[in-house]
Parts: C-alpha cells; sequence; structure tokens
C-alpha cells in the first residue's frame, strides 16, 4: 500500500497537548490497521519564532506543501505580542493557507447527545445540530491589499485593511459548498453584506449565478452577515451549510462552536483544488480553536476538535471513511460515559484530563 505521509505542526499553547492524544491515534492505526502513516514533524507559530525567527521555516513550509496532509495544532500566545507583525505566530497559520491555496475551509459544528446539555442554549435549541460552515480562507480582507498603517504626521495615524473578491474565489467556493449540500440536506445559505459593501455584491451575485448555471438541484438562500449571526444563535437547526466569506466566516464559526458545547469540540478542514493530473487536493487539518493561553501547560485542554480533525484527515485526504467514521463514533461513545474535559463539564460527569480523554476515545476506536 502506498503510504500516508503526514506533517504534523502541533505549534503553541495547547496545541502539543492536544496533537500527542492524535499522535496516540496513529501509532494504533498502523500497529492495528496497517495504515502506513508516515510522520515529520515542524515548527510552527512562536515555537517557530524562538528557533528560526519566523513564524515558520521555509524548509518546513516545503514540507508542508510536499506531504499528503498537514495535521495542525495552534499558534499564539501573550509570549509573542510584541513581535513584528509580519512574524507573529499566526503569520505561520496565513501562509500555509496562502502558500498551499487552502481556499476552502470546512467548518462542522455537530453538537454531540451527550452535549445539548452543555451549551450555552437551551438544549432543545442545539439537539442533534449537524450544520457545516465553508469558509473562504485565502482571500479577502486577510489578505487584501493595501494592508498598512501610516503615519499621517499630525499625530494620527491611518490603518488600511482591503476587502478584494475576484469572481473565480467565489465561485470556487460556493461550488464546495454546494457539492457538499448534495451529500447533506442539500441547502446551503450564503451570508455576506451587499447592503454596505461592494464585495457583498458580487459575492451574491457570483453564488447565485453558480447555483442557477451548475446546481439548480440544491436550494439556496441569502442571508446578511449579522442577521446570519443573529439566526445561528436564535434557531441554528434551520441551517445545513452555510457559504462566507473569511472573516465572516471566523467569527461566524466561532459563535457556531459555542452551539456544541465548547470551542474545544470544533475540526476544520483546510482543502485546495483537485490536482488536475492526480485529482488529489492539497489540505490541512487543525481545531478552530486557539493556543488557549488560559489553559496552557495544565493537561486540562479538550483534544476532540484535534482528534476529530484527524477523522476529517483520514475522511478527505485518504478516503478512510469507515475509519473516520469510527472514530466520530467512538468520540460520541466516550461522551455518553459521561467523560468530559473541564470545558464541557457537567453535574454528575467525570471530569478528566486530556491525555485520559484521548485514551478514552482511543479504547472506544478499539472495541468498537
Ligand atoms: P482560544 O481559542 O485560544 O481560546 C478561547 C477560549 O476557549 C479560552 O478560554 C480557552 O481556554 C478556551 N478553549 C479553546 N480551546 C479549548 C480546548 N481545546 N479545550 C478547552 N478550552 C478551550 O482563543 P483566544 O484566547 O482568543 O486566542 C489565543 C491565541 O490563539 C491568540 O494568539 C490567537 O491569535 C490564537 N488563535 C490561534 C488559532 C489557530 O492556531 N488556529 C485559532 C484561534 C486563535
Ligand atoms: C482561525 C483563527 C485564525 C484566523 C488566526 C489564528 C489567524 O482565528 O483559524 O479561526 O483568523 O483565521
Ligand atoms: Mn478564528
Amino acid at each position: 500500500m502506498a503510504s500516508r505521509n503526514l506533517f504534523l505542526l502541533p505549534g503553541d499553547g495547547i496545541g502539543p497537548e492536544a496533537m500527542a492524544e492524535v499522535r496516540k491515534l496513529i501509532a494504533y492505526m498502523n500497529e492495528h490497521h496497517g495504515a502506513g502513516f508516515q510522520t515529520d514533524e515542524g515548527l510552527v507559530g512562536g515555537a517557530a519564532y524562538d528557533a528560526h525567527g519566523a513564524a515558520i521555516s521555509d524548509a518546513d513550509m516545503a514540507k508542508a506543501m510536499a506531504c499528503d496532509a498537514v495535521l495542525f495544532g495552534a499558534v499564539g500566545g501573550p509570549k509573542w505580542d510584541a513581535v513584528p507583525y509580519d512574524v507573529r505566530p499566526e503569520a505561520g497559520l496565513l501562509r500555509l493557507r496562502k502558500d498551499m491555496e487552502l481556499f476552502a475551509n470546512l467548518r462542522p459544528a455537530i453538537c454531540y447527545p451527550a452535549l445539548a446539555a452543555s451549551s450555552s442554549l437551551k438544549p432543545e435549541v442545539v439537539e442533534g445540530l449537524d450544520i457545516l460552515i465553508v469558509r473562504e480562507l485565502t482571500g479577502g480582507v486577510y489578505f487584501g491589499e493595501p494592508k498598512t498603517i501610516t503615519d499621517l504626521g499630525n499625530g494620527q495615524k491611518r490603518a488600511v485593511d482591503t476587502q478584494v473578491y475576484d469572481t473565480y474565489e467565489i465561485e470556487r467556493i460556493s461550488a464546495v459548498a454546494f457539492e457538499l449540500a448534495r451529500t447533506r440536506r442539500n441547502e446551503v445559505c450564503s451570508m455576506e453584506k451587499r447592503n454596505v459593501m461592494k464585495s457583498g455584491v458580487l459575492w451574491n451575485e457570483v453564488v447565485t449565478a453558480t447555483q442557477k448555471a451548475r446546481f439548480p438541484d440544491v436550494k439556496l438562500s441569502h442571508m446578511l452577515a449579522d442577521a446570519g449571526g443573529m439566526q445561528l444563535v436564535r434557531w441554528p437547526k434551520q441551517f445545513d451549510v452555510i457559504v462566507t466569506d473569511n472573516l465572516f466566516g471566523d467569527m461566524l464559526s466561532d459563535v457556531a462552536a459555542m452551539l456544541t458545547g465548547s470551542l474545544g469540540m470544533l475540526p476544520s478542514a483546510s482543502l485546495g483544488a483537485p490536482d488536475g493530473k492526480t485529482g488529489k487536493r492539497k489540505a490541512l487539518y487543525e481545531p478552530v480553536h486557539g493556543s488557549a493561553p488560559d489553559i496552557a501547560g495544565k493537561g486540562i485542554a479538550n483534544p476532540i476538535a484535534m482528534i476529530a480533525s484527524f477523522a476529517m484527515c483520514m475522511r478527505y485526504s485518504f478516503n478512510m471513511v469507515a475509519e473516520a467514521d469510527r472514530l466520530e463514533a467512538a468520540i460520541a461513545t466516550t461522551l455518553d460515559k459521561g467523560l468530559r474535559t473541564g470545558d464541557i463539564m457537567s453535574e454528575g460527569c467525570t471530569e478528566v484530563s486530556t491525555g485520559e480523554m484521548g485514551d478514552a476515545i482511543m479504547k472506544a476506536y478499539a472495541d468498537a
């Protein structure tokens, strides 16, 4: 069997703690299922800055470009608050996304049955929730030029970030959303702010045209992104797939995370376009959460977002659908048993460490 090359970038804060749990699963899959995962490991974020003075080295960047899939932990933290903007930890993640052309960010928000009571919303609002946010990841205000701070010389400065979208960028991300909707409830809601932004006008136009021309069978609706945020909290089960831009997608996915009980629950896949010859996509898998400096080093972080990101990796990069299903089921079983990290703890449950949660999920996987 062909080997499956994974490049691990644990990063900072709770990134390495969560990645340790995935490393155990990789070893298990190799030993018991002949999965053939080959791993290499690099530095990103503050860890890379401390070692090389850059948020990712060119050598590690080249490894990320060459592997089958990157598994990414988290970056950032107060230690690097004062480092220059271009080499701040987050710049490493942005470079990976841009250089690997990972334009499609899939952020599924699933409320596991056992966690309906852990959400800050009423259980009936989130029970059975299964939505997918498709976030555009290589354009918009994150990357648009100019991006500057200018001294105006009168004691004032001017900061400029630029929101830019071209037709092809909107077309390709909406096609991903429509294709995924076909495998689900077949409904896409597009969110932008066409009432105040030119990019919102174009976004709306291109999504509508793409649906008409290529996906007439998929139901499409539109919502202004601010109202979309409100509707996500009011009645999230009205949504199936949400497609939106880079910045709105960042914010809406953190909102969606809390519907599932914790930011520590949300995985993501960042995918490039399929290669014309091989059909393979460049891919990076990461939890939606950050380095959680407030709990880092304590062994209490929730590893489920990272583990579920590995399940997405098996599903999307290696077509290991049965294994991915089984790993997601093992997460559900473990939660059903009442095991909880602190962030999702509720009455009558047993509080466990990061490592204990990882071990329990692996055991549930093995026993399934
Ligand atoms: P954060 O996601 O790190 O933490 C927000 C809150 O959620 C914290 O209270 C944290 O303890 C909690 N939390 C997050 N993940 C958790 C988990 N797995 N288990 C339990 N609790 C968890 O966001 P922040 O505090 O705004 O940012 C901290 C740093 O992380 C910043 O430097 C930011 O830029 C960076 N960040 C990185 C990524 C990434 O690497 N993909 C994503 C978001 C933020
Ligand atoms: C995320 C993060 C990143 C983003 C940061 C760390 C660059 O918040 O992946 O959600 O803003 O995209
Ligand atoms: Mn974010």
